[in-house]
């Protein structure tokens, strides 16, 4: 491999369709992310044949963008690196037509990527050294899992790290992004729902309800506990507490549940519907309305016990991701923390961990905002690894919708 080689990434795995050429020595020469984000916001969440169909739509000239921006050719191309799994059938399955045919009609190798190890290889590009073994957490709107993650090619080097992944834990529910969305929804807020939680959790009290986290059985669902602890405490299922031997799963659909009772409880329906009609109004009219504008336009939409059940809500996910990262960091013994995935935008998240980490005498990583979301760079910074081994894929290559990792 040389420094000056050239992966083109696809990306189509769920509702972002995106190419990237990216050089052997990380530098991202073009990163295009069309969106459908406008396009799902009516319906609340991601609908596959919707998604499938725009990834048909924007395929091709979203690859012809990013070669145009990265002022390169195809036949400048060293390989064609796409995402394999998981995510939607149908919409991988775009990304990895179009990824072969491309490869075939060039004669380029085709190298096969994990989404999950993309958003780790996101954290690395940027990181300025990779010293594990490292404690991943991914954390977006459809994953919420632990890894740990060791070199596994001591040869391999930074440009083209080879990681070995063992899953040590995983939501056994919702993921954490699909409870931030979820949550949104059911307060009339806009889509996705993470963005909106975080900007508005900046103008309210974190303390004002309590949400407890019951410990759950590896591999078992609960049920949440109907009754509040005390006061305005509500209990949710999750991961304990105390961690309770080597268990580091995750569960966030009790909350979301607790959430919607404490509505019910407190009379907000009404404010809640008049809220959701208001602002599909103006999302309507401008669909890249940010909440802190729409905050600042329409102050009486967000009351304050609204506020500080979104702030509550935040407070608890976040320490729920935190608690059991530390924990497992600290039960394998990892020298540092990444924390990747859509979620890790947040920045109540950022300063936690940061904080938490300086404590422990720990690194911890971030990708940048731009690469925390689905993109194609950190599929092509993955592929580096694979493609200084030479593992390519063959014909045989399909989309794996529940693509495992470790
Ligand atoms: O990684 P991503 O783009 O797609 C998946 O692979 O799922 O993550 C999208 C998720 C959504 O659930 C979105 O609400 C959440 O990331 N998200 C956030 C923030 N920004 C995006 N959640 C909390 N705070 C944020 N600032
Ligand atoms: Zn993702």
């Amino acid at each position: 491999m040389s420094a000056g080689g050239l992966i083109l990434g696809i990306e189509s795995s769920c509702d972002e369709t995106a190419a990237a050429v990216v050089r052997g020595d990380g530098e991202v020469l073009a990163n295009i992310v069309a969106s459908q984000m406008t396009l799902h916001a009516d319906y609340g969440g991601v609908v596959p044949e919707l998604a499938s169909r725009e990834h048909l739509r924007n395929i091709v000239p979203v690859v012809r963008a990013a070669m145009a921006e990265a002022g390169v050719s195809l036949a400048d191309l060293d390989a064609i690196a796409v995402t394999e799994g998981p995510g939607l059938a149908g919409a991988l399955l775009v990304g990895i037509t179009y990824a072969k045919a491309l490869a075939a009609g060039l004669g380029k190798p085709l190298i096969a990527v994990n989404h999950l190890e993309g958003h780790i290889h996101a954290v690395l590009m940027s990181a300025s050294e990779m010293e594990g073994p490292l404690l991943a957490l991914v954390v977006s709107g459809g994953h919420t899992h632990l890894y740990l993650a060791e070199q596994g090619n001591p040869d391999s080097g930074r440009t083209a790290p080879q990681l070995r992944y063992k899953n040590v834990g995983r939501t056994v529910d919702d993921a954490a992004g699909e409870a931030f969305d979820k949550v949104a929804k059911l307060l009339g807020l806009g889509y996705p729902g993470g963005p909106w939680m975080d900007a508005l959790a900046a103008h309210a009290n974190p303390r004002a309800v309590e949400f407890r986290f019951q410990p759950i059985k590896r591999r078992e669902r609960m049920t949440s506990n109907p009754n509040p602890t005390h006061g305005d405490a509500t209990a949710v299922n999750g991961a304990p507490d105390v961690v309770d031997g080597a268990n580091f799963d995750f569960s966030f659909s009790g909350i979301k549940t607790a959430i919607l009772r404490y509505t019910q409880t407190h009379g907000m329906k009404e404010r809640i519907e008049a809220r959701r009609a208001r602002l599909a109004a103006a999302l309507h009219a401008e669909p890249t309305l940010k909440p802190a504008a729409a905050l600042r336009a329409m102050p009486a939409l967000f009351d304050q016990q609204t506020l500080d059940l979104i702030a509550s809500f935040q407070f608890a996910v976040v320490g729920n991701l935190l608690k059991q990262t530390f924990a497992a960091a600290e039960f394998y013994g990892a020298r540092g923390v990444i924390v990747s995935g859509g979620v890790s935008a947040n920045s109540e998240l950022r300063r936690r961990f940061t904080e938490e980490a300086a404590r422990r005498g720990l690194r911890v990583d971030f990708p940048s905002l731009a690469m925390s979301t689905d993109n194609a760079a950190m599929i092509a910074a993955a592929a580096w690894g694979k493609f200084a081994a030479r593992e390519f894929a063959g014909d045989e290559l399909v989309a794996t919708p529940q693509l495992k990792l470790g």
